[in-house]
């Protein structure tokens, strides 16, 4: 944690109350609905955020000073964000460890990444983290402080109707007890207009696909199906974006396989630090561990969503991507 010179202090202390004063205005008069895993939801520039992750992101536009090297994860909840925690890690750090006696054998994949969104202040002081700092956030990119537009970017998503399905069960898990269960068809309601944490789903998938667009070498779009395919393509792709193409000698020595089957779902949701125990995120958020493993499939939405469900997401999205070039391969 930082320690201010004391002049510096107060400087910091009459802006965090300047924060929390412009907070608890916004909260009195943003548009809101009622939540997934919240009471409410509020609509601050475009995008519903719950109360606390909305203040997080006050404290970031004025605390936060990325530096050059730090990578971020960026995805919309519940489309990978444990995997690919998981493989940046492993893949950035592949001369560090070995195969057979991983840090991921021991710490989950959560435990490797700061969670940019949920750090109240005093924000942390990062600078014990190793080189470069690994960062995650839901947070559209439009959301974030431009001066983290220098940094290298990984964003992934996925088909929205298996996000859907994934967020309704991860947020039964969660809610808690004082609120009633949420059904499949409020989700399902909540979901399509738009209303959902750090949401809308497409406007959180564009804001990374323009900028992806505009900044390809700072910025790599990921999505979870095409990981499933062909994840060791994926692995040789986020090597060669964070400088450190896999060598001859390293496929030689079927490092990306090695890899590959670390981060695999079987392997990763069979250990035992991914079993037991809760996941902290910030100082406020604690999560059971085993809950960001489910299925690790593609399309298990069939099992919930009826054929007009399932018309009525896929012609929101049709209309939201069209003419930008995005789609999801995998409609059936
Ligand atoms: P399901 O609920 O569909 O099974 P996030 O990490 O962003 O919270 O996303 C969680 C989703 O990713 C869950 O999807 C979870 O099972 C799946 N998942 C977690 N680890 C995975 C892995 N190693 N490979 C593939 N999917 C994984």
């Amino acid at each position: 944690m930082s320690s201010f010179p004391s002049a510096q202090a107060s400087k910091e202390d009459a802006e965090y109350k300047n924060i929390s004063e412009k907070h608890r205005h916004l909260i009195e008069t943003l548009p809101k609905h009622n939540g997934w895993w919240t009471p409410y939801l509020y609509n601050y520039n475009g995008f519903w955020l719950s109360p606390n992750i909305l203040k997080s992101n006050l404290i970031l536009h004025s605390y936060f000073k990325p530096h050059p090297t730090d990578i971020f994860l960026a995805s919309f909840m519940k489309s990978g964000t444990t995997w690919l925690k998981a493989l940046i890690f492993s893949t950035l750090n592949r001369h560090r460890y070995s195969f057979s006696n991983h840090h991921l054998h021991n710490h989950s994949p959560h435990s490797t990444f700061w969670m940019l969104d949920i750090e109240s202040y005093p924000i942390t002081d990062f600078t014990n983290s190793l080189t470069p700092r690994l960062f995650s956030t839901h947070f559209a990119h439009t959301l974030l402080p431009p001066c983290m537009s220098s940094c290298k970017f990984v964003y992934v998503c996925r088909d929205p109707k298996d996000v859907l399905i994934s967020k309704w069960h991860f947020m039964n898990k969660i809610r808690p007890k004082d609120l009633p269960p949420l059904s499949l068809d409020e989700a399902f309601a909540l979901f399509c207009l738009g209303v959902s944490d750090y949401g809308p789903f497409w406007e959180q998938v564009m804001s990374y696909w323009r900028a992806s667009l505009e900044y390809p070498d700072k910025i790599m779009f990921l999505k979870y199906e095409e990981i499933k395919k062909e994840p060791g393509v994926v692995v040789r792709k986020l090597a060669a974006f964070f400088g450190k193409p896999i060598s001859e000698e390293e496929e030689e020595k079927g490092v990306v396989k090695e890899i590959v089957k670390l981060c695999s779902f079987e392997n990763l949701s069979n250990l035992e630090v991914n079993k037991e125990g809760f996941e902290k995120f910030g100082k406020l958020v604690d999560i059971e561990k085993r809950g960001f493993f489910r299925k690790g499939v593609i399309g298990d939405w069939k099992n919930y969503l009826s054929e007009e469900m399932k018309e009525r997401i896929d012609g929101i999205i049709d209309e939201k991507f069209k003419g930008s070039g995005l789609v999801f391969t995998t409609k059936v």
